[in-house]
């Protein structure tokens, strides 16, 4: 069974490789090691599981098409990357992304991996929060960091995924979302999107980093937990139609390779201008609730590393760095 699958996942391969080209039945039993009629077979399983494959005698076979469904399969066809999603770990149920993820990279995983459920059974949120992650409403995604970046420039990754996670949305659900600072997407002020970012670390070197992103995508009202439907929402909710969460996925991680790239050559300064153009309440009055207490302050930007900046009620600049913001209406 399992070199069954496998065969299977390399066939899928070796077609996305081929995507506009036809690849002969023979090279794909010399690739495969299987014989002629192993690779028609293959063919007609891949059918009944929604792919339309295209076979012309004396040319091969193409896949024309590949079912709306997410799985590793899915999701590397059509995917644009280099680095990230060479490894995809997809299952139906789990815990968590995160957790899949860690156990992944503690068994040496490469930069680039990513877990994705369907289905997240403990799904957890910032400050330990419980994350909610219905069955194929949404888009529960870890990927697997090895930046040679310093601890301490972490959080600038977590602004960088809100940016690209804005990005995508817009771009392909023409909605209008906001980033609240740090890391939750906002549509029409509720939050549709979070972000979890975790790291192993020493004092100056990453081992890796975890970046979790949960999107609402098709939830209809009675998916949201009742306690949920005044403070979040979805893209079904926003926008009245359901969307492709494979296609969402592909266009996440095509648009966080590029993004995450230039970062890396080039700096943070291109993710802070394009994370404040997105700012919910840039320059606006807030209520800012830390350790230390209440505070009022305009809200000026981020700073290089990732911090709030604000002004506070002395006309200071000032920096913060943990703290849940309340915003005055
Ligand atoms: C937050 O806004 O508090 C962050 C939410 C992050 C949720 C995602 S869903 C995928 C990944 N797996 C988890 O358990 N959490 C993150």
């Amino acid at each position: 069974m399992v070199k069954v699958e496998s065969n299977r996942n390399k066939l899928i391969q070796i077609l996305s490789e081929n995507k506009d080209n036809f690849i002969s039945g023979q090279e794909i039993s010399r690739i495969l090691e299987i014989s002629r009629n192993s690779v028609w077979k293959h063919m007609k399983a891949l059918e009944k599981d929604g792919y339309v494959v295209e076979g012309v005698p004396r040319k091969g076979y193409r896949i024309l098409k590949q079912p709306d469904k997410v799985s590793e399969n899915t999701i590397k066809w059509g995917l644009e990357t280099s680095w990230l999603g060479h490894t995809i770990i997809h299952k139906e149920s789990g815990p968590s992304t995160q957790f899949l993820i860690h156990q992944a990279a503690q068994e040496g995983a490469k930069h680039g991996a990513v877990a994705i459920l369907d289905e997240q059974t403990m799904g957890r949120g910032r400050m330990n929060r419980q994350w909610h992650s219905a069955d194929k409403k949404g888009m529960w995604l870890s990927m697997l960091l090895r930046p040679m970046i310093l601890p301490q420039q972490a959080p600038q990754l977590t602004l960088l995924t809100a940016t690209v996670l804005a990005d995508v949305l817009k771009k392909c659900t023409q909605v209008e979302p906001m980033i609240k600072w740090p890391n939750d997407i906002l549509l029409k002020k509720k939050k549709i999107a979070g972000i979890l970012t975790e790291m192993q670390a020493e004092q100056d070197r990453i081992q890796y980093i975890v970046i979790g992103v949960g999107l609402n995508i098709n939830h209809s009202n009675d998916d949201l937990p009742e306690s949920f439907t005044y403070q979040a929402t979805s893209l079904y909710h926003e926008t009245g139609k359901t969307w492709s969460t494979q296609m969402i996925i592909q266009q996440f991680l095509n648009e966080f390779e590029v993004s995450f790239d230039k970062y890396v050559k080039d700096g943070f300064t291109e993710v802070k201008q394009k994370w404040e153009s997105y700012g919910f309440k840039l320059g606006e009055k807030i209520k800012i609730t830390t350790p230390k207490g209440d505070t009022e302050a305009v809200f000026h930007g981020i700073a290089e590393d990732g911090a709030l900046l604000i002004i506070n009620s002395l006309g200071e600049k000032e920096k913060l760095y943990s703290g849940e913001i309340q915003w005055f209406e």
